[in-house]
């Protein structure tokens, strides 16, 4: 089915605060001149405390069928009930996101994600040795599951994962159901890693933010698909070693840079307003340094050449740089093995060619 079908069929917005036109306006940022950004009327965003209260409320606002932000241990989340078809479409309002990329479903457990897939055995050794964590698992989903069409964007499959995060475990508990969450940041720029991140990029287009202060991991989760031969389709937070040692090797590179069969894999993506070059090994004039490892630069993503330091200071550090209106941003060689292979990833989508 057409995603715009099913809008048209909703009939949104008739009433709801979020205005989803069936025709969008086409939006042309200079950054992603291909995406499509619905209209939208200014609401007021809350931010939350992380406390009982505050996630009390924040799952009150996913049954209202609200939208709110909440840490994960890898980026803030922008999170809707799965189940709800008019919540779902107001995600995609609120990020400017294209219709055909679908969202990842979390979920609490194990026991939750098997009433929505199909679990096929390597799938399963994949959950139980990552499962809370940085891992999202692409499975075929169940004809009974009742996730709203909008989250898979048309495919038959489900990206499904269970976070490892107090605050998104006490969320998806005290709401009791499955929240379809894409990170909390505008659609093509920078994940967020504090809740300021998610409050500069969406205030007024969502209805709250739970602040849990700063995601440990820092970058998005390490996606395989499971529906056949298990593949490669995002590097993330778990690394890709450790998967095919699950897997006893069995792990294919799904395509770089973008097919149908990866949507979220669009080439320019998680972009800072300025440019940026890669493995750079000098500062040209009107350039600023982000650094790795032992070298003189504005920002440094780790001094001591730690990768897992690095991936917690990445979207931070290129939130920094867009925030002191850097134009011309070099790079440091960052290794591409362990977590570096992640990081990696998301430095040559910020330094792809925008139009
Ligand atoms: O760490 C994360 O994964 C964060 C936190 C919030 O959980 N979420 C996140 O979501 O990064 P998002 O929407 O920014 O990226 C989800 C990726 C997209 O590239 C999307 O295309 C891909 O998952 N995806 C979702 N469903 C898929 C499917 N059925 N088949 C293939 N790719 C899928
Ligand atoms: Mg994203």
């Amino acid at each position: 089915m057409e995603i715009s079908d099913t809008w048209a069929r909703l009939g949104i917005p008739n009433g709801h605060r979020y205005e989803v036109c069936n025709k969008p306006q086409t939006y042309r940022s200079p950054t992603a001149p291909q995406l499509e950004r619905s209209v939208m009327t200014q609401i007021e965003t809350n931010t939350l405390a992380s406390d009982r209260d505050g996630i009390a409320r924040a799952a009150n606002v996913l049954r209202a069928g609200g939208l709110v932000g909440f840490p994960t241990e890898t980026v803030y989340g922008l999170g809707a009930d799965a189940r709800n078809d008019r919540a779902v479409a107001a995600i995609f309002a609120a990020k400017g996101r294209p219709s055909f990329n679908p969202l990842i479903v979390h979920v609490a457990d194990l026991n939750v994600a098997e009433a929505l897939c199909d679990f096929s055995p390597e799938a399963l050794a994949l959950a139980q040795a990552f499962w809370p964590g940085a891992l999202t698992l692409v499975l075929p989903l169940r004809a009974d599951s009742g996730i709203a069409p909008l989250v898979t964007a048309g495919l038959d499959t489900l990206a499904v994962r269970a976070p490892d995060h107090p605050i998104a475990q006490a969320l998806l508990r005290d709401f009791d159901g499955p929240i379809a969450a894409p990170s909390a940041n505008l659609s093509g720029r920078i994940s967020p890693t504090v809740a300021a991140h998610v409050i500069a990029g969406l205030n007024g287009r969502i209805d709250a933010v739970v602040d849990g202060g700063a995601c440990g991991v820092g970058v998005e989760s390490t996606i395989v698909g499971c529906d056949g031969t298990p593949t490669l389709l995002r590097a993330g937070g778990v690394p890709r070693e450790a998967i095919a040692a699950c897997l006893g090797g069995v792990l294919i590179d799904g395509p770089v840079g973008g097919t149908l069969t990866a949507p979220g894999q669009m080439v320019s993506h998680y972009a800072p307003q300025g440019s940026v070059r890669l493995n750079a090994t000098n500062v040209e004039q009107g350039e600023v340094l982000l650094g790795f490892g032992h070298v003189d630069a504005a920002l440094n993503l780790s001094p001591s050449s730690d990768l897992v330091e690095a991936a917690t200071n990445l979207f931070a550090m290129l939130h920094q740089l867009d925030a002191m209106g850097a134009v011309r941003i070099a790079v440091s060689p960052v290794p591409d093995h362990g977590l570096g292979a992640a990081i990696n990833d998301r430095l040559r989508r910020a330094a792809a060619p925008r139009d």
